[in-house]
């Protein structure tokens, strides 16, 4: 892209934004497990691909770990693509949306398949890749081939959004952002630039309290010579998010609990979980925790254990009931589920929703 009037200047033009912020990534960057030194040759793309892909919806600190087990375990993509579905999903557990690991698989897949094992080397071809989005693609085809490209997250926004006191809030301010990040990027160290401005946002540039005061962008931010820098990015009046509310079923027998796992397109799809009802639209208040709404799965004698589970969503807060029941039958193939040993629940690979709900019911004084 291409750019004619970006929404404001920075104060001494945007070429010595580039090198002011590279001079200061050369000595102060992040040293991260995917990551080549400033300069160094440019790492695996099997690499840098797993480790955006990981950091699109954890924290650095969470990915460290989760990377460094998924990299030796799986060392190449063709490891990756070769992996079992059901293994995969389960390393995924605590790394957020399912849908990210299915899609993980697929991309690896295509890579061997289409591919000869060797990721496409542009911001094009990696595009086409399946689930490889816009973020991804920009940041592999810089950080993994040093090719120039416009590479945003949430960090590059704010730093952004800072040095041109772009007042729009977001997401009204994507597009502008885009072009100002895009007058920016400098023709070659594209992939140092993105991680660059990645380290200023997360270590100086943050999102409560900036250290303006030691920021190597200071001459050129328009946010620092206003009262409030940390206002932006302006964000747009938040949208209540809506509740639902459901049941989940705790049953066993002898020492095992039911598992069953889930249909495999959804949330959470895929993944080993509890039995649970119908979520519906009600705030926790609105419904009393007995009976639930929906019939249990099987006939037995159920209470509800003391407490309720909450888990938050990108689209809606859940409230879950914890419903107990002792079977003495094996009802497993019934509702095509297994037994999972009660002391081996941490083994599972249960998404957070239903680890906090075993963890309520191993904790219940009700459930011995
Ligand atoms: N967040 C997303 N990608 C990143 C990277 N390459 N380095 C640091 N933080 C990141």
């Amino acid at each position: 892209m291409s750019v004619d009037h970006p929404p404001d200047q920075p104060a001494d033009g945007t070429p010595n934004v580039a090198a002011a912020l590279l001079a200061w990534y050369d000595v102060h960057h992040r040293s991260l497990p995917w990551r080549a030194p400033p300069g160094a040759p440019a790492p695996d793309p099997y690499r840098v691909w797993l480790s955006e892909v990981m950091l699109q919806q954890t924290t650095v600190a969470a990915v460290r770990a989760a990377y460094l087990r998924f990299t030796a375990r799986w060392p190449t993509v063709a490891d990756l693509a070769a992996a079992a579905d059901a293994d995969l999903m389960a390393a995924w557990a605590g790394l957020g949306y399912y849908a990210r690991a299915r899609n993980l698989l697929a991309c690896a897949r295509a890579v061997v398949a289409d591919h000869g094992g060797r990721f496409p080397d542009t911001e094009a071809g990696l595009r086409a890749l399946p689930g490889l989005g816009a973020y991804t693609a920009a940041a592999v085809a810089a950080i993994a081939f040093g090719r120039r490209a416009v590479v945003v997250d949430a960090n590059v926004e704010r730093v952004v959004t800072r040095l041109f006191a772009i007042e729009t809030p977001l997401p009204a301010a994507r597009p502008a952002i885009r072009v100002a990040a895009d007058r920016l990027t400098p023709p070659i160290r594209a992939g140092d630039f993105a991680q660059a401005m990645m380290d200023l946002g997360a270590t100086i540039c943050t999102a409560r309290r900036p250290a303006c005061a030691v920021c190597p962008l200071r001459p050129a931010c328009a946010a620092v010579r206003t009262a409030d820098p940390a206002r932006f990015p302006v964000k747009a009046a938040k949208a209540v998010r809506p509740e639902r509310q459901g049941a989940v079923w705790w049953i066993e027998r002898d020492d095992a609990v039911l598992l069953v796992r889930r249909p495999p397109t959804g949330l959470l799809g895929g993944m080993r979980a509890l039995p649970t009802g119908a979520w519906i639209d009600a705030a926790p208040a609105d419904l009393p925790a007995s009976p639930p709404a929906d019939p249990p799965p099987v006939q037995a004698d159920w209470t509800a254990l003391p407490g309720t589970v909450t888990h938050v969503f990108t689209h809606f807060r859940l409230t879950l009931t914890v419903f107990r029941a002792v079977v003495i039958r094996d009802i497993a193939a019934e509702l095509d589920g297994m037994w999972w040993p009660r002391a081996d629940l941490d083994r599972a690979g249960l998404p957070t929703l239903f680890a906090k709900a075993a963890a309520l019911a191993l904790e219940s004084p009700q459930c011995p």
